[in-house]
C-alpha cells in the first residue's frame, strides 16, 4: 500500500458535498472562506483498494442489479474476526440504505406506535428524529459525566423506566464525546436491558474509528448471552468515507428477531445498490484495514492539536476522545448563551460546527467540531478560534 497522504487538500466544493456545498444555506458560512466542521464525513479519498473497485466497475460500464453477494458477506465475516475478534454468521447481515435506515427499519420491526425507545444523551441526533417521525416516544437517559467523560448511570435510568420502553439505541462508540465503552460497562448495559426486557440495537458505526490507548469490544462479543434481544449495526462508511455510498450491515443472530427484520426489509423493497456493495467489499480487506491503522494515528495527530489550542482558551474544554473523529467542546465555562457562542463561531471564525442543543439532554452548553480534514485545516480553525475568544485570554 502507498503511504496515504492526509495532508492533501482536495477542493470538494461543487461535488454536491452536503458538508461543502451545504454550508452556506445552513449556517451563512460561505464555502470559500468557511471551514466545515459539521457533518460527519472526512476530507480525505478512501483507500486505494476501494476507488479500484469502483474503477474496475465503472471501466466495465454495465450497472445492472447486483447479485451473487458471497464477496460481500465474506468480507465482513473476515473483518469482524479480524479487527474485532467476532465471529458472525455471514448468512445474519442484512445490507440496508445506512445505518439510519437500519435504525428506522429496527423501530419498525420491534416496537409499535407509541413504544418508548431508550437513548443515552447526548447522542447522535438524526436516532430521536427518526423515533419521533415513527410516531415512537423518546426516552432521553442522560450520561453522567465523571472526570470530563462520560459515564452510565443505571441505578438513575432504573429509576426512570415506566415499562413502555421496548428497544434501546446504544451508540458504540458513543457520539458525541468519544467514549469507547469498556465490557464492564457494556455488561451493565445488557442487564439494564434484561431488567426492563428491551431490545438492544447496538450503533457501532464508529467501531473502526478507535484512538491509540482505547480498544473497542463489540457488544456481541461481550455479552454473548444477549443475542436474542441483540441488533448489531456496523458499516464500511465511516471508516472509508463512503457516507454517500449509504450502506450498511445490519447483523442479527436470533432467528425470531431475524424474521421480523426480514419482513419489513421486504415490506420497504430494501435491496442493495451495488455501487456501494462494490466499494464495500473491497474496503474490508488487508489493505484497508492498514490503511484505517494509518488514519486512526493521524486523526490522534489532529485530535492533540485541536485539544491543545481549544483547551488554552479560558472557559472552554475539549473532551478526551477514546474514538470518533468528533471533537466535542464545552462553552460552558465562558459563561456565554449558546447563541452567542454559536455566533462568534460561524461570524468570527467562520466555521460550521454540529449545535450541541441537537443531541438532546446534556448537549446544551457544547458545540460539535469534525476533525477529519488535513491537519493545515486543523490548525487554522484553533487559530480562529482562539482569535474569536480572545477577549476571555
Ligand atoms: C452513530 C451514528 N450512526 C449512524 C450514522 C449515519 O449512518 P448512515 O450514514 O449509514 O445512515 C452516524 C453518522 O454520523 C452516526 O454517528
Amino acid at each position: 500500500m502507498t503511504t496515504p497522504d492526509f495532508d492533501e487538500i482536495i477542493d470538494r466544493r461543487g461535488t454536491h458535498s452536503a458538508k461543502w456545498d451545504g454550508m452556506e444555506a445552513y449556517y451563512g458560512v460561505s464555502p470559500d472562506d468557511g471551514l466545515p466542521m459539521w457533518v460527519a464525513d472526512m476530507d480525505f479519498r478512501p483507500p486505494a483498494c476501494v476507488t479500484r473497485a469502483l474503477q474496475d466497475y465503472i471501466d466495465h460500464g454495465v450497472f445492472g442489479y447486483f447479485g451473487d453477494d458471497a464477496a460481500y458477506r465474506a468480507s465482513i465475516g473476515w473483518w469482524m474476526q479480524e479487527r474485532h475478534g467476532w465471529q458472525i454468521d455471514t448468512g445474519a447481515v442484512f445490507s440496508t440504505h445506512g445505518l439510519v435506515n437500519g435504525t428506522g427499519l429496527c423501530l419498525q420491526a420491534f416496537t409499535e406506535p407509541g413504544d418508548g425507545v431508550v437513548l443515552f444523551t447526548p447522542v447522535y441526533h438524526a436516532f430521536a428524529r427518526v423515533i419521533r417521525a415513527a410516531g415512537r416516544k423518546v426516552v432521553e437517559c442522560p450520561l453522567a459525566l465523571t472526570e470530563g467523560r462520560y459515564e452510565m448511570d443505571f441505578a438513575a435510568y432504573d429509576a426512570q423506566m415506566t415499562g413502555n420502553e421496548k428497544l434501546l439505541i446504544l451508540c458504540s462508540p458513543h457520539n458525541p464525546g468519544g467514549r469507547v465503552w469498556s465490557a464492564e460497562e457494556l455488561r451493565a448495559l445488557a442487564d439494564f436491558a434484561i431488567r426492563h426486557d428491551l431490545v438492544v440495537v447496538s450503533d457501532e458505526i464508529h467501531s473502526d474509528l478507535i484512538l491509540p490507548g482505547a480498544r473497542h469490544v463489540p457488544m456481541a462479543v461481550a455479552c454473548p448471552d444477549i443475542s436474542d434481544r441483540l441488533v448489531m449495526m456496523t458499516a464500511t462508511t465511516k471508516t472509508f468515507n463512503l457516507a454517500g455510498a449509504h450502506v450498511g450491515n445490519v447483523i442479527i443472530h436470533d432467528p425470531d428477531l431475524r424474521r421480523r427484520f426480514e419482513t419489513v426489509m421486504t415490506a420497504n423493497g430494501i435491496s442493495p445498490n451495488s455501487f456501494a456493495l462494490h466499494a464495500a467489499t473491497a474496503a474490508y480487506s488487508p489493505e484497508g484495514a492498514a490503511w484505517v491503522e494509518a488514519l486512526c494515528n493521524y486523526l490522534d495527530g489532529n485530535r492533540k492539536l485541536f485539544d491543545e489550542g481549544i483547551n488554552a482558551i479560558p472557559g472552554v474544554t475539549s473532551m478526551k476522545l477514546e474514538g470518533t473523529y468528533l471533537a466535542w467542546v464545552d462553552f460552558s465555562g465562558t459563561g456565554m448563551e449558546a447563541t452567542e457562542v454559536q455566533r462568534r463561531i460561524e461570524k468570527d471564525a467562520r466555521i460550521a460546527v454540529n449545535y450541541g442543543e441537537s443531541f438532546g439532554l446534556g448537549g446544551e452548553t457544547y458545540q460539535r467540531f469534525n476533525l477529519a480534514t488535513p491537519r493545515a485545516r486543523v490548525a487554522e480553525a484553533v487559530e480562529r478560534m482562539q482569535k474569536a475568544f480572545a477577549d476571555l485570554q
